[in-house]
């Protein structure tokens, strides 16, 4: 069972107290790693029995971890903070309840849901530390040393949702941004398959005409470069219309490596049409295109 699925499971179940206990735990993480029971029951002003008892049900419900080392302390688990973050969009009535999992991957599980008013939305929970750090050093840049994994993904979700809001207010083609929650991120649903799921696209000169079109929008308007585009974070709707997902590795224009990115994520999507539909698309044209010195050339 996925951590997202083990919170959306027991969420339910949760009292005020339990959750209590969980954001003790969370604060404290920070500094002690995992966080001796006397020192929750200190914060939470619980006795030490009621804390025992909340610490048993927390470990029961697989939200929590236990370590014996010189002291026994309590550490939060990916399932522990998604609780936390749930309970948050909760309150603000921004999620009323979950729907089926649309897809948990690497770097991220995304969930079907509605909010108060029956609206689907999306629910995407980070999770950092599934792949190696190296690699997620690489990727990200941003991660400087090991402060934990929690940690990091509430930054990838931070960066996000950011970006999101950057783009869509210039009108490029993504998910409404609705709210973020420490490492989760709530968008606008969206119906559709990655552009890389597609057999057959019938016409494929115009989407890849409208995926530059968006980079384009996305680099002159808001100074943002995705940096991890390819075929598997555009989406293809039925209606044939895409959106570009998945944003927390962005880049602003003045970072020093912008002009690098935007040239891989712009060959990358010129490879995909080249190899899968075989079309003609030239990288420098193209290039000059989207940074607006020059026409479209597909
Ligand atoms: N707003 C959304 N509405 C519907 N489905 C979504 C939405 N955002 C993401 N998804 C689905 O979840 C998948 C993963 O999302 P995303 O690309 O943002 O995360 P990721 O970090 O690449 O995760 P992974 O490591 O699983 O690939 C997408 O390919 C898509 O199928
Ligand atoms: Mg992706």
């Amino acid at each position: 069972m996925s951590s997202a699925e083990i919170a959306v499971q027991v969420f339910r179940k949760l009292e005020n107290e339990d959750l209590r206990v969980l954001q003790v735990i969370e604060t404290a993480m920070s500094k002690h790693g995992f966080v001796p029971k006397e020192m929750i029951a200190k914060f939470t002003k619980f006795s030490l029995e009621e804390t025992d008892f909340r610490l048993g049900r927390l470990g029961k419900f697989r939200l929590i971890r236990r370590m014996k080392g010189a002291y026994v302390g309590y550490s939060l688990n990916y399932a522990g903070y998604d609780c936390l973050a749930i309970n948050a969009f909760v309150k603000a009535e921004v999620l009323e309840a979950f729907g089926k999992s649309l897809g948990v991957g690497k770097e991220a599980d995304v969930y079907d849901a509605l909010n108060p008013k029956s609206e689907r939305i999306a629910v995407k929970f980070h999770r950092l530390g599934r792949i190696s750090f190296r690699q997620t050093i690489r990727k990200r840049g941003y991660t400087t040393e090991h402060t934990g994994w929690l940690f990091q993904s509430r930054l990838a979700a931070e960066k996000e949702f950011q970006a999101l809001k950057l783009v869509f207010q210039h009108g490029v083609a993504v998910p409404e941004p609705i709210s973020q929650n420490r490492h989760v991120l709530v968008m606008g649903m969206i119906e559709g398959a990655e552009l890389a799921e597609y057999k057959e696209i019938p016409e494929p000169k115009k989407v890849l005409k409208e995926i530059l079109r968006n980079i384009r929008k996305a680099y002159l308007k808001a100074s943002v470069v995705h940096a991890d585009l390819s075929e598997y974070n555009v989406i293809l709707k039925p209606d044939m219309h895409i959106l570009i997902i998945d944003w927390p590795q962005y880049v602003t224009k003045e970072h020093p490596n912008a002009q690098q990115l935007l040239t891989r994520d712009v060959e990358n999507i010129l490879r995909f049409f080249r190899r899968k539909h075989m079309m003609k698309a030239e990288l420098e044209e193209n290039l000059a295109y989207v940074t607006g010195t020059g026409k479209m050339a597909i």
